[in-house]
Protein backbone atom coordinates (compact mmCIF):
# COMPACT_ATOMS: atom_id res chain seq x y z
CA UNK A 1 0.00 0.00 0.00
CA UNK A 2 1.16 3.16 -1.07
CA UNK A 3 1.62 5.99 1.30
CA UNK A 4 -1.33 7.92 0.01
CA UNK A 5 -3.36 5.56 0.03
CA UNK A 6 -2.97 4.30 3.79
CA UNK A 7 -5.43 5.42 6.18
CA UNK A 8 -4.58 7.38 8.78
CA UNK A 9 -3.00 5.72 11.67
CA UNK A 10 -5.37 5.14 14.79
CA UNK A 11 -5.20 8.29 17.42
CA UNK A 12 -5.75 6.93 20.43
CA UNK A 13 -4.32 9.01 23.49
CA UNK A 14 -4.51 8.36 27.50
CA UNK A 15 -4.72 10.82 30.09
CA UNK A 16 -4.95 9.20 33.74
CA UNK A 17 -6.67 11.96 36.47
CA UNK A 18 -5.87 9.34 38.83
CA UNK A 19 -9.11 9.10 40.13
CA UNK A 20 -10.05 8.30 43.99
CA UNK A 21 -11.58 4.62 44.56
CA UNK A 22 -13.92 4.57 47.15
CA UNK A 23 -12.29 1.68 49.27
CA UNK A 24 -14.97 -1.35 49.27
CA UNK A 25 -13.54 -2.68 52.44
CA UNK A 26 -14.59 0.52 54.18
CA UNK A 27 -17.87 0.97 52.70
CA UNK A 28 -19.07 -2.71 52.78
CA UNK A 29 -18.31 -2.43 56.69
CA UNK A 30 -20.17 1.09 57.47
CA UNK A 31 -22.90 -0.60 55.18
CA UNK A 32 -23.30 -4.17 56.80
CA UNK A 33 -22.88 -1.57 60.26
CA UNK A 34 -25.60 0.89 59.62
CA UNK A 35 -29.76 0.13 59.48
CA UNK A 36 -31.02 -0.28 57.09
CA UNK A 37 -27.82 -2.29 56.18
CA UNK A 38 -26.88 -1.04 52.44
CA UNK A 39 -23.74 -1.72 49.89
CA UNK A 40 -23.53 0.79 47.07
CA UNK A 41 -24.67 -1.05 44.02
CA UNK A 42 -21.17 0.40 41.88
CA UNK A 43 -19.18 -2.53 43.75
CA UNK A 44 -21.10 -4.89 41.80
CA UNK A 45 -19.18 -4.15 39.00
CA UNK A 46 -15.48 -6.02 39.47
CA UNK A 47 -14.86 -8.42 36.35
CA UNK A 48 -17.48 -11.31 37.22
CA UNK A 49 -19.75 -8.44 38.34
CA UNK A 50 -19.19 -6.74 34.99
CA UNK A 51 -19.42 -10.17 32.91
CA UNK A 52 -22.42 -11.17 35.12
CA UNK A 53 -24.06 -7.69 33.96
CA UNK A 54 -23.47 -7.87 29.71
CA UNK A 55 -25.36 -11.30 30.23
CA UNK A 56 -27.94 -9.15 31.46
CA UNK A 57 -28.36 -6.65 28.63
CA UNK A 58 -29.09 -9.87 26.21
CA UNK A 59 -31.58 -11.18 28.64
CA UNK A 60 -35.38 -11.37 26.61
CA UNK A 61 -36.83 -9.95 30.11
CA UNK A 62 -33.48 -6.87 29.96
CA UNK A 63 -35.42 -4.64 27.33
CA UNK A 64 -33.69 -1.16 28.41
CA UNK A 65 -30.49 -2.11 26.24
CA UNK A 66 -32.05 -3.23 23.03
CA UNK A 67 -34.41 -0.36 23.05
CA UNK A 68 -32.08 2.07 23.65
CA UNK A 69 -29.71 1.07 20.87
CA UNK A 70 -32.92 0.24 18.97
CA UNK A 71 -34.15 4.30 19.49
CA UNK A 72 -30.25 5.15 19.06
CA UNK A 73 -29.94 3.08 15.68
CA UNK A 74 -33.27 4.95 14.22
CA UNK A 75 -32.99 8.48 15.14
CA UNK A 76 -29.46 8.67 15.83
CA UNK A 77 -29.23 10.45 11.99
CA UNK A 78 -31.22 12.78 13.32
CA UNK A 79 -29.75 13.36 16.27
CA UNK A 80 -26.01 13.87 14.34
CA UNK A 81 -27.96 16.75 12.03
CA UNK A 82 -29.09 18.14 15.09
CA UNK A 83 -25.39 18.40 16.14
CA UNK A 84 -24.30 19.74 13.07
CA UNK A 85 -20.13 19.11 12.18
CA UNK A 86 -17.03 19.75 14.77
CA UNK A 87 -18.89 18.12 17.78
CA UNK A 88 -16.69 16.69 20.84
CA UNK A 89 -18.37 13.71 21.84
CA UNK A 90 -17.56 12.76 25.44
CA UNK A 91 -18.58 9.28 26.74
CA UNK A 92 -19.22 9.00 30.36
CA UNK A 93 -18.28 5.34 31.28
CA UNK A 94 -16.82 4.18 28.13
CA UNK A 95 -18.42 0.59 28.15
CA UNK A 96 -21.29 0.65 25.95
CA UNK A 97 -19.26 0.61 22.49
CA UNK A 98 -22.06 -0.04 20.31
CA UNK A 99 -24.11 2.76 21.55
CA UNK A 100 -21.73 5.52 20.68
CA UNK A 101 -20.85 4.55 17.55
CA UNK A 102 -23.86 4.56 16.20
CA UNK A 103 -23.88 8.21 17.16
CA UNK A 104 -20.29 8.71 15.87
CA UNK A 105 -20.60 6.41 12.18
CA UNK A 106 -23.01 8.90 11.87
CA UNK A 107 -21.39 13.06 12.76
CA UNK A 108 -19.80 15.13 10.33
CA UNK A 109 -16.22 15.28 10.92
CA UNK A 110 -16.36 14.58 14.66
CA UNK A 111 -13.69 17.14 16.74
CA UNK A 112 -12.89 14.21 19.31
CA UNK A 113 -14.10 11.27 21.32
CA UNK A 114 -13.50 11.23 24.75
CA UNK A 115 -14.05 8.16 26.80
CA UNK A 116 -14.53 8.54 30.20
CA UNK A 117 -14.23 5.87 32.93
CA UNK A 118 -12.32 5.25 36.50
CA UNK A 119 -11.62 1.69 35.05
CA UNK A 120 -8.34 2.23 33.41
CA UNK A 121 -7.58 -1.07 31.35
CA UNK A 122 -11.52 -1.53 30.29
CA UNK A 123 -11.02 2.27 29.35
CA UNK A 124 -7.79 1.60 27.27
CA UNK A 125 -9.25 -1.36 25.40
CA UNK A 126 -12.62 0.33 24.75
CA UNK A 127 -10.83 3.49 23.41
CA UNK A 128 -8.10 1.58 20.97
CA UNK A 129 -10.85 -0.46 19.51
CA UNK A 130 -13.00 2.75 18.86
CA UNK A 131 -9.83 4.58 17.37
CA UNK A 132 -8.85 1.71 15.48
CA UNK A 133 -12.52 1.34 13.56
CA UNK A 134 -12.16 5.27 13.23
CA UNK A 135 -8.91 6.16 11.40
CA UNK A 136 -8.59 10.01 11.59
CA UNK A 137 -10.94 10.50 14.71
CA UNK A 138 -9.06 11.99 17.43
CA UNK A 139 -9.99 9.28 20.57
CA UNK A 140 -8.89 10.29 24.12
CA UNK A 141 -8.86 7.87 27.07
CA UNK A 142 -9.75 9.81 30.21
CA UNK A 143 -9.33 7.96 33.17
CA UNK A 144 -11.64 10.13 35.79
CA UNK A 145 -14.50 9.75 38.29
CA UNK A 146 -17.35 11.27 36.07
CA UNK A 147 -19.44 11.33 39.03
CA UNK A 148 -17.05 14.19 40.10
CA UNK A 149 -15.68 17.27 38.38
CA UNK A 150 -13.78 15.88 35.22
CA UNK A 151 -11.68 18.56 33.42
CA UNK A 152 -11.94 17.43 29.98
CA UNK A 153 -9.41 18.70 27.43
CA UNK A 154 -10.35 20.47 24.52
CA UNK A 155 -9.29 18.70 20.78
CA UNK A 156 -6.06 19.20 19.91
CA UNK A 157 -7.66 21.29 16.84
CA UNK A 158 -8.78 23.99 19.53
CA UNK A 159 -12.43 24.36 20.75
CA UNK A 160 -14.90 22.44 19.19
CA UNK A 161 -17.90 23.79 17.65
CA UNK A 162 -20.08 21.69 19.79
CA UNK A 163 -20.01 19.84 23.18
CA UNK A 164 -22.12 16.73 23.52
CA UNK A 165 -21.75 14.82 26.80
CA UNK A 166 -23.09 10.48 26.35
CA UNK A 167 -24.62 9.16 29.26
CA UNK A 168 -26.65 6.37 28.13
CA UNK A 169 -27.92 2.84 29.96
CA UNK A 170 -29.77 4.88 32.15
CA UNK A 171 -27.28 4.21 34.50
CA UNK A 172 -28.34 7.87 36.04
CA UNK A 173 -31.28 5.92 37.40
CA UNK A 174 -29.14 4.38 39.72
CA UNK A 175 -28.60 7.58 41.64
CA UNK A 176 -31.29 9.20 43.72
CA UNK A 177 -32.98 12.17 42.29
CA UNK A 178 -31.42 14.36 44.48
CA UNK A 179 -28.34 13.21 43.25
CA UNK A 180 -28.74 13.13 39.34
CA UNK A 181 -29.53 16.44 39.70
CA UNK A 182 -26.45 17.79 41.62
CA UNK A 183 -24.77 15.16 39.16
CA UNK A 184 -26.52 16.78 35.64
CA UNK A 185 -25.78 20.26 37.41
CA UNK A 186 -22.18 19.65 37.34
CA UNK A 187 -21.34 18.86 33.85
CA UNK A 188 -23.41 21.72 32.99
CA UNK A 189 -21.06 23.44 34.48
CA UNK A 190 -18.14 22.19 31.87
CA UNK A 191 -21.04 22.51 28.82
CA UNK A 192 -22.13 25.85 29.34
CA UNK A 193 -18.20 27.31 29.00
CA UNK A 194 -16.70 28.95 26.76
CA UNK A 195 -19.63 30.02 24.25
CA UNK A 196 -19.24 26.56 22.73
CA UNK A 197 -23.00 25.17 22.50
CA UNK A 198 -23.23 22.22 24.42
CA UNK A 199 -25.62 19.44 25.62
CA UNK A 200 -26.39 16.36 27.84
CA UNK A 201 -27.53 13.35 25.45
CA UNK A 202 -28.94 11.06 28.38
CA UNK A 203 -30.40 7.14 28.19
CA UNK A 204 -33.57 7.14 30.94
CA UNK A 205 -35.81 4.23 31.37
CA UNK A 206 -39.06 4.69 31.76
CA UNK A 207 -41.99 4.19 34.31
CA UNK A 208 -44.20 1.54 32.92
CA UNK A 209 -46.43 -1.61 34.19
CA UNK A 210 -44.51 -2.94 36.95
CA UNK A 211 -45.29 -6.34 35.81
CA UNK A 212 -42.55 -5.60 32.92
CA UNK A 213 -40.04 -4.27 35.31
CA UNK A 214 -40.50 -6.73 37.81
CA UNK A 215 -39.46 -9.51 35.34
CA UNK A 216 -36.82 -7.39 33.96
CA UNK A 217 -35.28 -7.83 37.40
CA UNK A 218 -36.34 -11.09 38.65
CA UNK A 219 -34.95 -12.70 34.63
CA UNK A 220 -35.94 -16.82 34.60
CA UNK A 221 -32.31 -17.96 34.05
CA UNK A 222 -31.62 -16.10 37.28
CA UNK A 223 -28.42 -13.82 35.82
CA UNK A 224 -29.54 -10.52 37.83
CA UNK A 225 -29.83 -12.85 40.73
CA UNK A 226 -26.29 -13.98 40.31
CA UNK A 227 -25.44 -10.32 39.87
CA UNK A 228 -26.79 -9.66 43.35
CA UNK A 229 -25.12 -12.57 44.87
CA UNK A 230 -21.85 -11.79 43.39
CA UNK A 231 -21.60 -9.00 45.76
CA UNK A 232 -21.47 -11.07 49.03
CA UNK A 233 -18.87 -13.82 45.96
CA UNK A 234 -16.66 -10.62 45.88
CA UNK A 235 -17.01 -9.91 49.94
CA UNK A 236 -15.92 -13.26 50.36
CA UNK A 237 -13.39 -13.13 47.90
CA UNK A 238 -11.60 -9.78 48.66
CA UNK A 239 -12.89 -9.34 52.45
CA UNK A 240 -11.92 -12.61 54.26
CA UNK A 241 -15.86 -12.51 53.84
CA UNK A 242 -17.72 -15.97 55.37
CA UNK A 243 -21.00 -15.44 53.48
CA UNK A 244 -23.17 -18.51 53.01
CA UNK A 245 -24.49 -17.63 49.39
CA UNK A 246 -26.86 -20.42 49.36
CA UNK A 247 -28.27 -18.69 52.60
CA UNK A 248 -29.32 -15.31 50.83
CA UNK A 249 -32.06 -15.00 48.29
CA UNK A 250 -32.19 -12.30 45.18
CA UNK A 251 -34.90 -9.85 46.06
CA UNK A 252 -36.10 -7.43 43.38
CA UNK A 253 -39.11 -5.41 43.58
CA UNK A 254 -40.95 -2.22 42.18
CA UNK A 255 -41.28 0.82 45.09
CA UNK A 256 -44.01 2.44 43.50
CA UNK A 257 -44.15 5.11 46.16
CA UNK A 258 -40.43 5.55 45.43
CA UNK A 259 -40.63 5.13 41.43
CA UNK A 260 -37.86 3.00 41.72
CA UNK A 261 -36.59 -1.01 41.80
CA UNK A 262 -34.89 -2.00 44.81
CA UNK A 263 -32.92 -4.84 44.78
CA UNK A 264 -31.94 -6.41 48.07
CA UNK A 265 -30.33 -9.84 49.28
CA UNK A 266 -32.30 -11.45 51.98
CA UNK A 267 -31.04 -13.71 54.80
CA UNK A 268 -32.81 -17.17 54.37
CA UNK A 269 -32.47 -17.97 58.21
CA UNK A 270 -30.62 -16.67 61.22
CA UNK A 271 -26.83 -16.60 60.62
CA UNK A 272 -23.63 -15.22 61.18
CA UNK A 273 -21.13 -14.06 58.80
CA UNK A 274 -17.37 -12.74 59.27
CA UNK A 275 -16.37 -9.31 57.38
CA UNK A 276 -12.34 -8.52 57.26
CA UNK A 277 -12.43 -9.98 60.83
CA UNK A 278 -15.36 -7.91 62.25
CA UNK A 279 -18.87 -10.18 62.74
CA UNK A 280 -22.22 -9.50 61.49
CA UNK A 281 -25.17 -11.41 62.27
CA UNK A 282 -28.39 -11.06 60.37
CA UNK A 283 -32.10 -12.45 60.83
CA UNK A 284 -34.04 -14.33 59.01
CA UNK A 285 -35.56 -11.69 56.34
CA UNK A 286 -33.28 -9.29 57.39
CA UNK A 287 -31.70 -7.49 53.78
CA UNK A 288 -28.67 -5.96 52.86
CA UNK A 289 -30.18 -2.71 50.02
CA UNK A 290 -27.47 -3.52 47.11
CA UNK A 291 -29.28 -1.10 44.23
CA UNK A 292 -31.73 1.62 43.00
CA UNK A 293 -32.79 1.56 39.44
CA UNK A 294 -35.15 4.84 39.31
CA UNK A 295 -37.81 5.21 36.75
CA UNK A 296 -39.38 8.41 35.60
CA UNK A 297 -41.54 9.79 33.03
CA UNK A 298 -40.92 12.25 30.53
CA UNK A 299 -42.14 15.37 32.46
CA UNK A 300 -40.52 14.40 35.72
CA UNK A 301 -37.04 13.95 34.07
CA UNK A 302 -37.47 16.92 31.87
CA UNK A 303 -38.04 19.18 35.61
CA UNK A 304 -35.27 17.01 36.96
CA UNK A 305 -33.14 18.94 34.33
CA UNK A 306 -34.38 22.22 34.30
CA UNK A 307 -33.74 22.32 37.95
CA UNK A 308 -29.81 21.65 36.73
CA UNK A 309 -29.61 24.13 35.02
CA UNK A 310 -30.75 22.38 31.92
CA UNK A 311 -33.32 22.96 28.68
CA UNK A 312 -35.18 20.19 27.45
CA UNK A 313 -34.64 20.30 23.74
CA UNK A 314 -35.95 17.01 22.20
CA UNK A 315 -36.61 13.16 23.68
CA UNK A 316 -37.06 10.34 21.46
CA UNK A 317 -38.77 7.02 22.55
CA UNK A 318 -38.99 3.91 21.44
CA UNK A 319 -42.94 2.80 20.33
CA UNK A 320 -44.06 0.72 23.50
CA UNK A 321 -42.53 4.14 25.48
CA UNK A 322 -40.37 1.73 27.77
CA UNK A 323 -37.30 3.89 27.33
CA UNK A 324 -36.47 7.35 26.22
CA UNK A 325 -33.21 9.45 25.25
CA UNK A 326 -33.22 13.01 26.25
CA UNK A 327 -31.09 16.35 24.56
CA UNK A 328 -30.91 18.35 27.11
CA UNK A 329 -29.38 22.01 26.04
CA UNK A 330 -26.76 23.25 28.64
C1 LIG B 1 -26.54 -0.23 35.18
N1 LIG B 1 -27.97 -0.06 35.55
C2 LIG B 1 -28.58 0.97 34.72
C3 LIG B 1 -28.72 -1.31 35.61
C4 LIG B 1 -30.19 -1.02 36.00
O1 LIG B 1 -31.06 -1.52 35.30
O2 LIG B 1 -30.41 -0.28 36.95
C5 LIG B 1 -28.12 -2.29 36.60
C6 LIG B 1 -28.92 -3.53 36.77
N2 LIG B 1 -29.29 -4.04 37.91
C7 LIG B 1 -29.98 -5.14 37.73
N3 LIG B 1 -30.10 -5.32 36.43
C8 LIG B 1 -29.44 -4.34 35.82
Amino acid sequence: MSAATRPPAARSAFMDLAPEVENFRDAVLAGLSRRPRAVPAKFFYDAEGSRLFDRITELPEYYPTRTEIGILDRYGPEMADMFGAGVQLVELGSGSSVKVRLLLDRLTAPAGYVGIDISRDHLREACERLAEDHPGLEVLALCADYMGEVAVPPPSSGLPRRRVAFFPGSTIGNLTPGEAEAFLARWRTWLADDDVPGGMLVGVDLKKDPDILHAAYNDAAGVTAAFNLNLLARINRELEGTFDLSAFRHRAFYNAEKGRIEMHLESARDQIAMVAGRRFAFTAGETIHTENSYKYDLPEFQALAVRAGFTPARVWTDEDRLFSVHWLEA
